[in-house]
């Protein structure tokens, strides 16, 4: 056996602690009116997102943790019905299988750093792995039992998708052929993955997707373990103009069509974003008002990283908390900056707030659930451990109120 890597315990179960619950964002603004920026959970949410997927996929659904990898998040994912999770290194497999113990792990890291898929193998007992290039489906096979699936990840960006996720992973259709045999050909079982790209707005780019995969399955002359449509499943961020996830589940039903070619493994899915987004708010503080230039707690270095990455596509609903004080319904379009001494860390479109905005008003952000806590850094000293959970009867995020 090759080299194995260890894997400390992961940092975030500093998080773990029993979060503290309220009725309401209102209430924790009156209760604890915070300074920093804090991630408000809503678990009926993302237990109700979950069962979504669970009970309309027409397949398995796995959680890729890089979305949000909060253990509260995890284990509520767990309760709503998901059992299965894609990791992408060591860190988030024991970070699931800490809180998720008979939770399935699947190493769906096209890359992986020396001893990782080993140690998974070995210590966690994961017999699901990933690869596009013949020298990491070798180092796979000199690990793989029986029991081990491995799948090849074929090119398949569709440009109806926001983020392309094909031109740094992916093989072209022969060489997944190639590759697909050689698996089959050493006994092992081989399956075949792709990514349409993440934050993907129409349907047809799975049906396209499926198309494909079928056609190269055809091609390869063996029986697949299981197909793997990836994430890039939608979250309806205002003016995104996607469709309902609920659509994306009926085309891929209608593209596998008898699944005959699918082999015993069956279908599964790997989103992020959308089990996670609706979930999970951000709750900012105004800190400076300079004309039309507002001052956040919070930023580009932060939790609102994604609204330059996606050059606004991506977008918060929002609602001001003003304790004890009425807030204007006339709107006016503000610049927004986060805290840090940098002139990079401001959004690059203006946001519509209340004409009257405050410095000492806070901002609740809905739809914060994914790639926020998950991509945020420590620059300049700015960052927030802080979570809580929304619990009161009917409380909604914004996105989700109207
Ligand atoms: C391999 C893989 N699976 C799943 C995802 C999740 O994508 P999304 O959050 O768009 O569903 C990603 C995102 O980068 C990915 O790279």
């Amino acid at each position: 056996m090759n080299q194995t890597l260890a894997v400390e315990t992961p940092d975030v179960t500093r998080q773990d602690e029993l979060l503290q619950s309220f009725r309401s964002v209102d209430a924790v603004v009156d209760a604890l009116r915070p300074a920093e920026p804090i991630y408000c959970l809503y678990p009926h949410v993302l237990r109700q997102v979950a069962d979504r997927f669970v009970t309309g996929f027409p397949g398995r659904t796995l959680f890729a943790v890089k979305a949000n990898p909060h253990p509260e998040v995890i284990r509520e994912l767990y309760d709503g019905g998901i059992r299965h999770f894609d990791t992408a290194s060591l860190r988030e497999v024991a970070l699931v299988k800490e809180h998720c113990p008979d939770a399935t792990c699947y190493f769906m890291a096209i890359c992986k750093l020396a001893g990782a898929a080993e140690t998974a193998f070995v210590d966690y007992g994961v017999r699901n792995f990933v690869a596009d290039h013949e020298s990491e489906v070798e180092r796979l096979l000199a690990l793989a039992d029986d029991e081990t699936t491995i799948h090849i990840r074929m090119k398949a960006f569709d440009p109806a998708s926001v983020y392309e996720l094909s031109s740094k992973f992916g093989a072209e259709p022969e060489e997944v052929a190639r590759l697909l045999r050689r698996v089959a050909d050493a006994g092992r079982r081989p399956g075949l993955a792709f990514n349409v790209g993440s934050l993907c707005r129409h349907p047809d780019a799975y049906r396209r997707a499926i198309a494909a995969a079928e056609e190269v399955v055809t091609a390869s002359g063996v029986a697949i373990a299981s197909l793997d449509v990836g994430g890039g499943f939608p979250t309806e961020y205002p003016g995104l103009g996607s469709h309902p996830v609920g659509a994306f589940f009926e085309a891929i039903r209608e593209a596998i069509g008898n699944g005959s070619w699918l082999g015993d493994g069956g279908l599964m899915c790997e989103p992020g974003r959308a089990l996670v987004a609706e979930g999970q708010s951000l709750l900012v503080q105004v800190i400076l008002i300079k004309d039309d230039m507002v001052f956040l707690n919070d930023g580009v270095y932060g939790g609102l990283s994604e609204l330059t990455m996606s050059d606004n596509i991506v977008q918060y609903p929002s609602r001001v908390i003003r304790p004890g004080g009425v807030v204007s319904t006339a709107k006016h379009s503000y610049a927004i900056s986060g805290p840090t001494c940098d002139s990079y860390d401001v959004l690059p479109h203006k946001m519509d707030l209340p004409a009257d905005l405050a410095v000492g008003d806070w901002i609740e952000f809905g739809l914060a659930g994914a790639y926020t806590n998950a991509t945020s850094t420590r620059f300049n000293g700015f960052h927030t451990d802080h979570w809580v959970r929304i619990e009161g009867a009917g409380a909604m995020p914004p996105g989700l109120d109207g």
